[in-house]
């Protein structure tokens, strides 16, 4: 997909949130092998990285454009790879520590991918993962509702993003039905304070958007952007936006 680091960036306060959460779940034990997947531009996976000294950690993202400069994250035990999580579940390398932060919720069926992920965790490690819950996602249903008129509709053969992401009873079952004994799965409100829609706009363009302006071309494109604007503008009149961002935790011991 056609990630774009610098509008991904427009908010980092809010984006980096849900992550210190989730770095305050991870267990430190020394000499760790861990990987990050779907890490972005590895800022965070450096700040992981410096959280755990004496560890090995690994950083992939399918994206060369969120990857592009990876260099300025890297040090001695800390580096990054162009790969996706699918390629990466294929391989049969166990991690201490499976991370990541608002990335699995663009890989489809999470009934075969938790249970896979957990897979990838050695005996006595740990998995701690943070996706958005988009069940109630307004800005997210308002881009289904725009992709499902014409002339997008045609343009882009019916198709519209449905979201993987299941509840977190299905999360907590499934990590149960692996091996996870200890777990902490909860969601949490991360409230996104934005002056106004057109800032919203900004933040969805960063991330949920991106799938459909990567299948639409000229006009269409243009068109889907700015009618896409205009109706968060009529649908979020109030200044400041306060968008309730609702986030999952997962984390188990295995
Ligand atoms: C919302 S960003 C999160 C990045 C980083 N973890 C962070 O917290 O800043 C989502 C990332 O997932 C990556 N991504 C999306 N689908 C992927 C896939 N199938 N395999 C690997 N990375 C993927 C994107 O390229 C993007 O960098």
């Amino acid at each position: 997909m056609a990630w774009n680091p610098e509008t991904y960036n427009k908010f980092k306060s809010e984006r980096f949130a849900p992550f210190y959460d989730l770095l305050d779940l991870v267990k430190v034990k020394p000499g760790l092998q861990v990987i990050d997947l779907g890490c972005g531009t590895g800022e965070l996976t450096r700040k992981l990285a410096d959280k755990l000294p004496d560890s090995q950690v690994f950083g992939i993202d399918s994206s060369s454009e969120m990857l592009i400069e990876y260099e300025a994250y890297e040090k001695t035990h800390l580096s990054f790879a162009q790969r996706s999580i699918e390629a990466q579940m294929e391989i049969s390398q166990q991690w201490d520590l499976v991370f990541s932060n608002a990335a699995i919720q663009w890989v489809n069926n999470h009934h075969e991918l938790i249970p896979t992920i957990v897979s990838k965790v050695r005996s006595g490690g740990q998995l701690v993962i943070q996706l958005p819950a988009q069940h109630h996602n307004i800005s997210n249903q308002m881009l289904n509702e725009l992709a499902a008129e014409e002339p997008f509709r045609s343009a882009l053969n019916g198709w519209t993003r449905t979201s993987p992401v299941l509840d977190i009873e299905d999360y907590a079952q499934l990590l149960f039905e692996g091996r996870c004994r200890t777990m902490t799965v909860f969601e949490k409100i991360y409230p996104l304070v934005l002056q106004d829609a057109n800032a919203l706009f900004d933040w969805v363009s960063g991330t949920a958007m991106i799938p459909y302006i990567e299948k639409l071309e000229g006009d269409l494109r243009e068109n889907f952007t700015s009618e896409y604007k205009n109706r968060l503008a009529a649908r979020f009149t109030k200044c400041p936006v306060f968008y309730p961002f609702k986030r999952i935790i997962l984390e188990a011991s295995i």
